[in-house]
């Protein structure tokens, strides 16, 4: 009989947020509303569907292994050498990236909680062991987590804004983190909301690696830019970091249509600012409804809102919205992860909350 492996058997599956279609199979509705992944909502930039629909012709070719324009165009935009960076399947595949290189089993990565549930995931299915350090007022308590670093540390994650929370680090905070961390361990700094941030506060991380810091920063297509279906995001080091994850990568891992894609919505300025004015003025408006409603929410930095609830009922606040046709995320207990939608879809999710509420759910 075939035996897997402890350390397999032990990871806790990853619980997607449920399609749309799935819900409105099972209602029998047309309108159900998806606030549950952190996608952006306006949906992909107008230029990105062109380049697909032009690209589509190209499909029976392998695609560019070095995803060479995307490259040009960033190391531009950033700029850093084209050997900075290094492109996945998502950020995700990054993560996996960073942990197959650097950590062999029985090694240490020290992570917050709560924080991205695929850290620990990729941590463990690598035989390696994930160091939680709890959130302190719901942001990465760094000094404790510096404060855990043993001889077996090879990975530090930060997620910055952090997912569930939206909360940030500030550049201060982070400073110290670096300065205080040991050598020769990898600082993962995972941006994936980075063009949401409206902090002055938010720290440059890219001055870290022109300081020669042993840090790797992670980027996405899949959140502003409105890509999370084509899978596609990046990472930023030196060359030696990246140049090793480089010999860990499958050589085809980024496909012809989400280069193309990433490359035309990296242009579309117009797209990027409309969907920073829709988070924004979405935000507004639920942090009213939130306050006069009596719902306590942590502020945030990023498209998502973090809501700590009265009970710990957050199974049952998830499984009536549902039945109302509105997806969002429960966290924990006593925690709920709300997406900024659209004007329309905050409307009908704050009507769903009224009315968990008019039958007594308390929230
Ligand atoms: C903090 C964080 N990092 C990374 C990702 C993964 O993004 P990608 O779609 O690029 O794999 C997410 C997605 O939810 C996230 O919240």
């Amino acid at each position: 009989m075939l035996q897997v492996p402890g350390h397999i058997r032990g990871i806790k599956p990853y619980v997607p947020g449920k399609p749309i279609e799935e819900l409105e199979r099972e209602l029998g509705i047309k309108d159900a509303v998806k606030l549950a992944s952190n996608e952006n909502p306006i949906g992909p930039s107008p230029l990105a569907i062109k380049a697909i629909v032009e690209g589509l012709g190209d499909i029976n070719r392998y695609p560019d292994g070095g995803c060479y324009y995307l490259r040009e165009a960033l190391s531009e935009r950033l700029g850093v050498d084209r050997e900075w960076l290094i492109f996945g399947n998502g950020s995700n595949e990054i993560i996996e990236l960073a942990v197959r290189t650097f950590l062999i089993p029985g090694d240490e990565a020290i992570m917050a909680q709560p924080s991205f549930v695929v850290y620990p995931t990729i941590t463990q299915a690598a035989g390696g062991r994930s160091i939680i350090v709890p959130l302190r007022e719901w942001r990465h308590d760094l000094e404790r987590m510096v404060s855990m670093v043993t001889e077996r540390t090879r990975i530090i994650f930060i997620a910055n804004p952090n997912n569930p929370t939206g909360t940030i680090n500030t550049r201060a905070e982070m400073d110290s983190l670096i300065r205080a961390v040991p050598e020769g361990i990898l600082i993962v700094i995972d941006e994936a909301y980075h063009e949401y941030v409206t902090s002055g506060d938010y720290p440059d991380t890219l001055e870290y690696l022109k300081d020669g810091r042993d840090v790797l920063i992670l980027r996405t297509f899949s959140k502003i830019y409105g890509l999370a279906g084509l899978r596609i995001g990046y990472g930023i080091s030196r060359p030696e970091i990246i140049g090793a994850m480089e010999k860990v990568r499958q050589p085809f891992n980024v496909n012809t249509l989400a280069q193309r894609a990433a490359l035309a919505a990296l242009e579309d300025t117009g797209h990027l600012r409309r969907s920073r004015e829709v988070n924004e003025e979405g935000k507004d408006f639920l942090y009213g409804e939130f306050r006069s409603l009596g719902i306590e929410y942590v502020p945030t930095e990023a498209n998502f809102i973090y809501l700590i609830l009265k009970e710990k009922n957050s199974g049952i606040v998830y499984n009536e919205l549902l039945k109302e046709g509105v997806i969002i995320r429960p966290v924990g207990d006593r925690y709920v992860r709300v997406t900024i939608g659209l004007p329309q879809e905050n409307i009908r999710m704050i009507k769903a909350f009224k009315r968990l509420m008019g039958r007594g759910i308390k929230i």
